[in-house]
């Protein structure tokens, strides 16, 4: 489906296996790899740095999506991108230079995404629209992966890509938390593009079968 990008989250890998699933996900038909980095601050859990970015980039050509779930995540940026990030994503919630912090990402050559916790509104962006590469609507309270979607997320989504339409962007819509076969067709319809998966692709018996058909869900905006 053109326009589907289906992007599993490696919080849900077999760390100790973490080069055999990056290639896993490749053959898999992933379209990015999203690497959640959490700091035990901004989020309770703590996840993983420049290191295993590294790793991950010695293992694929693919995009490397970074969720940065950190606070003061500027600290990160140089090393983060060094290490063969594609993307940076922060979170507005701690980013109260969210212009300053985006031209800089860019300025390192890596895409520059903002993300949003379901209590925060879409408004955390509208004056930095211009500068944004990426907005992420998160659809579970971050921290966690195989948390239950948020349905009200749907509404935030379709005035999200009203948003970004009426605005002229060109930004990525990416949702994640809790998408699965059940949850990704209304995303979709609700204007989402970009679509992070840990649970669905890493429980599933075949990851590429299932990434096929989170893809083939999305079919037809209404
Ligand atoms: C949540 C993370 C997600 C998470 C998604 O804090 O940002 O990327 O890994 O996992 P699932 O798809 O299992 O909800
Ligand atoms: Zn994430």
């Amino acid at each position: 489906m053109t326009g589907v990008r289906i992007a599993p989250s490696i919080l849900s890998a077999d760390f100790a296996e973490l080069g055999d699933e990056i290639a896993m996900l490749e053959r898999a038909g992933a379209d990015w790899i999203h690497v959640d980095v959490m700091d035990g601050r901004f989020v309770p859990n703590l996840t993983f740095g420049a290191k295993v970015i590294e790793t991950v980039r010695r293992r694929t050509a693919l995009p490397i999506d970074v969720h940065l779930m950190v606070v003061e995540p500027e600290r990160y940026f140089d090393d983060f991108v060094r290490a063969g990030a594609s993307g940076l994503t922060i979170h507005a919630e701690v980013s109260p230079h969210l212009n300053r912090q985006l031209v800089r990402i860019r300025e390192l050559g890596a895409a520059a995404g903002v993300a949003l916790n379901p209590a925060t509104s879409l408004s955390a962006v509208e004056e930095v629209l211009g500068e944004l590469d990426l907005l992420l609507v998160m659809t579970v309270n971050p921290g966690f992966g195989g948390q239950s979607f948020i349905r009200p997320s749907l509404g935030k989504i379709a005035r999200a890509r009203a948003m970004l339409d009426a605005a002229g962007s060109r930004a990525t819509l990416e949702v994640d938390g809790g998408i699965n076969r059940e949850t990704i067709a209304e995303c979709w319809r609700a204007g989402a593009d970009t679509f992070v998966a840990g649970n669905a692709v890493f429980t599933a018996r075949d990851p590429g079968a299932e990434i096929a058909a989170l893809r083939g869900q999305c079919v037809q905006r209404a």
